[in-house]
């Protein structure tokens, strides 16, 4: 494999307990402390993503924020913010999706993305799905074409693919249990 990928994973903090007791919380700010680790991350993405003819790369709010914009610089690609709702003050598409406790919701910019354009979602983490599914759904209302979803963290058997409406999921390190980061 990619020999970037373990100083990547490496580089992700886990902090036990983190907001409730029994989650591994997987903390990537000390990913971005990490100059090479952060900068190889956005250039395997960037790597994957430059010939594949995507113009619109949308990030989802809060974490999906802090990848997205680089990677779109760096392919000519434009940046998409998904964000929680209340925040976007155009007219806004909203998306509902569940939790484990309730629901929650992402909103995108009407007009932001065109009909038929290649798009590219990214995000932190993926855990169950819901946030990327309800992301795909934004684009999809919009008739963006939804190439891939794309995140640092994720389990490669994950449950949470059968919600992806079958578009593709490339992550980069499998979640940590342990804390022997930094
Ligand atoms: C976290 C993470 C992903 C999402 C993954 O975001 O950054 O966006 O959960 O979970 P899922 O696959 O089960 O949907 P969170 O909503 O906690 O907020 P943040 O990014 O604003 O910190
Ligand atoms: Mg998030």
């Amino acid at each position: 494999g990619d020999p970037r990928l373990q100083a990547i994973s490496q580089a992700i903090r886990v902090i036990p307990h983190f907001p409730k007791q029994g989650i591994m919380f997987q903390d990537i700010t000390t990913l971005l402390l990490n100059h090479k680790a952060f900068k190889d991350t956005v250039d395997i993405f960037v790597d994957r993503y430059r010939d594949m003819g995507i113009s619109v790369v949308a990030g989802i709010e809060a974490r999906g924020f802090m990848f997205g914009p680089s990677i779109a610089l760096a392919i000519g690609a434009k940046f998409i913010p998904l964000r929680k709702p209340g925040k976007l003050p155009g007219e806004v598409i909203s998306q509902a999706y569940e939790l484990e406790y309730g629901t929650d919701c992402l909103e995108m910019h009407v007009g932001a993305v065109l009909p038929g354009e290649r798009t590219v979602v990214i995000d932190d983490l993926v855990a169950t799905g819901g946030t990327l599914s309800a992301a795909i759904n934004l684009l999809e209302r919009m008739e963006a074409e939804v190439v891939e979803c794309a995140c640092v963290i994720g389990l490669s058997d994950l449950k949470g693919k059968r919600k992806l409406h079958g578009k593709p999921l490339y992550i980069l390190v499998e979640p940590r249990e342990i804390e022997d980061c930094c």
